[in-house]
């Protein structure tokens, strides 16, 4: 598998901001999920489909064509051949691209789409079922998050910049009701996945969140070049330490040795680099 990093969270958070600037800076491509589902709700206004015509929302997903591209920098989204990176981010598509979302053909559709937009690559996957359904096996998992209040808050303020005038309490309204539709939905709703590291947003700005994150994909890189494909005893000896060390176990000095043992033996019989000698000793029994 390639290397996945899966930034979910609820609309606002910033995740958007986050992902386009940490993917640039650590060298991986972007991929933004929301948009895969914008593009076809903007297709089912173009074609005039109502929310409930099933049979025909099917034909429609068969025949499009979605793409998202860097050109010059920029993320660019392609519906048909069309550039849409606008277009998809107007209201009309805003009021119902949660209720598309719901759909079960949809998200069928688009759950494939996406996987295969990964394939090969490494990616920094913004959604909100990243970590939970597209790929539960992701090397990073952030689940970035801030209050109601001050995602609405940056909203207007962001509209502000596009030259839209919001109120604070109608976009206040617009998140929660976002919200509530996409952590009630029955289809891979928004939610936190168990192994995700929570970051709070609402008192620290783009570049600290950006920082916190690319501190954790660096160190999941360094472990993915010197934890990956140890010989087996070695794995072996590194798990038991792991589970003796959770249970406090007395025979944990045991496995100490034995740990100590297995690194020096992989080491000197060239199945590991020195590098990875050093590496594991630092990690697993002198830290
Ligand atoms: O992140 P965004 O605002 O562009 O997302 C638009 C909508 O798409 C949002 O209401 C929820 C939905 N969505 C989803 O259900 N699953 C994803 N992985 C990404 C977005």
């Amino acid at each position: 598998m390639s290397f996945v990093v899966a930034i979910d969270g609820p609309a606002g958070a910033g995740k958007g901001t986050i992902t386009e600037l940490v993917g640039k800076q650590v060298g991986l491509v972007n991929i933004d999920t929301g948009a895969t589902f914008r593009c076809v709700t903007l297709a089912m206004i173009k074609n005039k489909i109502k929310l409930e015509e099933e049979e025909k929302i099917k034909d429609l997903l068969a025949s499009i064509h979605i793409d998202l591209k860097k050109e010059e920098g920029e993320e660019k989204v392609y519906l048909d051949g069309e550039d849409v990176t606008k277009q998809i981010r107007e209201k009309q598509v805003n009021d119902l691209v949660s209720p598309v979302s719901t759909i079960k053909i949809v998200r069928d559709n688009l759950l494939l789409l996406q996987r295969k937009m990964a394939e090969g690559k490494d990616v920094i996957m913004e959604g909100r079922d990243i970590g939970t359904t597209v790929f539960p096996d992701a090397q990073v998992k952030i689940y970035l998050t801030a209050t109601a209040e001050e995602r609405a808050r940056r909203r207007v303020e962001q509209n502000k910049e596009k030259g839209i005038e919001t109120t604070y309490e109608e976009a206040l309204a617009n998140v929660k009701a976002r919200d509530k539709m996409d952590s009630e939905r029955k289809q891979a709703p928004l939610k936190q996945a168990e192994d995700a590291i929570c970051i709070d947003s609402t008192q620290m700005n783009i570049s600290e969140v950006a920082r916190e994150i690319i501190k954790i994909i660096e160190q999941k890189r360094i472990e993915n070049v010197y934890e990956v494909g140890l010989p087996s005893y070695l794995q072996h000896d590194i798990d038991q330490f792991i589970e003796g060390k959770k249970s406090n176990s007395s025979v944990l000095d045991c496995y100490f040795d034995e740990l100590y043992g297995s690194i020096n033996s992989a080491y000197y019989s060239d199945e590991i680099t020195e590098d990875q000698a050093n590496y594991l000793r630092h990690k697993y029994l002198f830290k």
